[in-house]
């Protein structure tokens, strides 16, 4: 099976593309779905066809599911979050905006998307899933969610399982306004954390699941595909190409388009030094938008020509490595972060964990069992990787 995440700036062509790669795929003979996880659906209007929150076949060998976010991901979720809400109020004396603004867990109602593609996984009916994903802050959002959750799930319930005790329940409706959540929702909430745990596993391992960055050549589109790539790297989801789209093509000689001509022209060059490993996929500006099988062929024979687009397409994948250095004893966990800018990068360890900080997104890193024992040694920035030495004091 290969997951394919599609994700950029609003508007420059990842539904588009999503769904010109999942009818190739599926024309190839692979058995395909296409999910959207973008909360304003277009997928329907692009493949001509109606599509719901359930998955439902559209032609042959493909499926499309348009995900309602809401779906069942706050079933137990409200009643741990009004226990919380009113434990921060009457114990910490908090307003009840500021109560209600620590316990919401951003992205959440998105995880919805997350259990979707578990499921995917697990029954394993589908060859390709591909995922038209929502413009990039909400898709960071939703793939840092696991990360993110896991991190602000594991403090709370810690809290709230010492206070789940028998002496304590028949004092929580008194002191908290509230009756303690069940063992049983406690219990719910769990595996549903674990479950979007096991998801950033599926979505980090290059051998299943990638993503693509598809963006148009302008410079503030770049900017931000260069942002969004690092942040990517840092939570070690695995990018394999990006996808240029819009490009005005040799044909158009108006002298009208000259200046975006030229412009897209050192763009494009800017684009290939930037994202240096990966592939570089284009497509054109046509001359018209794209709906219909007929547009989405075209789309896709720029793209791909006659390659199969569910192939990986480079081995240059960015994910995080960690290297044994046999003679010291030491490890160096290296983070590729291509772009990033180092005086907006923070780090802190303790001792299981290491939290990586870049701009607005953080991401703790679990430290393999080896780690936990020796030193955070200097961490340096070598060829656009963030390098970590954890240093072994014994040969020292
Ligand atoms: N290469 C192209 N040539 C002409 N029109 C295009 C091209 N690519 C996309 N379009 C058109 O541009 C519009 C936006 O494309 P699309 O919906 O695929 O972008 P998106 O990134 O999914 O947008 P959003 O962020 O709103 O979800 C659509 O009307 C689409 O038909
Ligand atoms: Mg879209």
């Amino acid at each position: 099976m290969r997951i394919i995440v599609h994700t950029g700036k609003g508007g420059v062509g990842k539904t588009s593309v999503s769904a010109a790669t999942a009818l190739r795929c599926a024309e190839m003979g692979l058995k395909t779905i296409v999910i959207s996880t973008d909360t304003a659906h277009s997928l329907g209007d692009s493949l001509e066809m109606k599509i719901g929150p359930e998955p439902i076949q559209l032609y042959d060998n493909l499926w499309g599911q348009e995900v309602d976010a809401r779906y069942s991901m706050d079933k137990y979720w409200w009643r741990i979050q009004n226990y919380l809400i009113n434990v921060f109020k009457q114990r910490e004396g908090l307003d009840d905006i500021v109560a209600e603004e620590i316990t919401i867990l951003p992205g959440l109602e998105e995880g919805a998307h997350l259990l979707w593609i578990n499921q995917y996984f697990e029954t394993q009916e589908f060859d390709v899933l591909i995922v038209d994903a929502a413009p990039t802050a909400e898709t960071l959002r939703l793939l840092s969610l696991p990360d993110a959750s896991r991190w602000w799930f594991e403090r709370t319930m810690n809290l709230m399982k010492g206070m789940t005790g028998r002496l304590l329940r028949p004092l929580a409706k008194p002191l908290f306004g509230t009756d303690l959540p069940e063992q049983e929702e406690l219990d719910s909430v769990q595996r549903l954390f674990d479950t979007l745990s096991k998801v950033a596993g599926l979505l980090a391992n290059p051998e299943l699941s990638t993503m693509r960055l598809v963006m148009t050549p302008e410079k503030m589109v770049i900017k931000e595909t260069q942002r969004t790539y690092t942040y990517l790297n840092l939570y070690g989801y695995p990018t394999d190409s990006v996808i240029c789209n819009r490009i005005i093509p040799p044909e158009v000689t108006d002298p009208y388009f000259s200046a975006w001509k030229d412009s897209q022209r050192k763009n494009l060059d800017l684009i290939g030094e930037a994202f240096g490993g990966l592939k570089v996929l284009k497509a054109p500006m046509f001359n018209s938008d794209i709906g219909g099988l007929d547009d989405l062929r075209r789309l896709a024979d720029a793209l791909y020509d006659s390659t199969n687009p569910s192939q990986i397409m480079t081995s240059e994948v960015g994910t995080h490595s960690i290297e044994h250095d046999l003679e010291t004893g030491d490890y160096l966990l290296r983070i590729p972060l291509p772009f990033a800018d180092k005086t907006d990068l923070d780090l802190y360890r303790s001792a299981d964990e290491l939290t990586v900080r870049v701009g607005p997104y953080r991401r703790n890193i679990v430290l393999p069992y080896a780690l936990w024992k020796l030193e955070t040694g200097p961490a340096n920035f070598v060829e656009g990787a963030l390098q970590i030495r954890f240093v072994n004091k014994q040969t020292e």
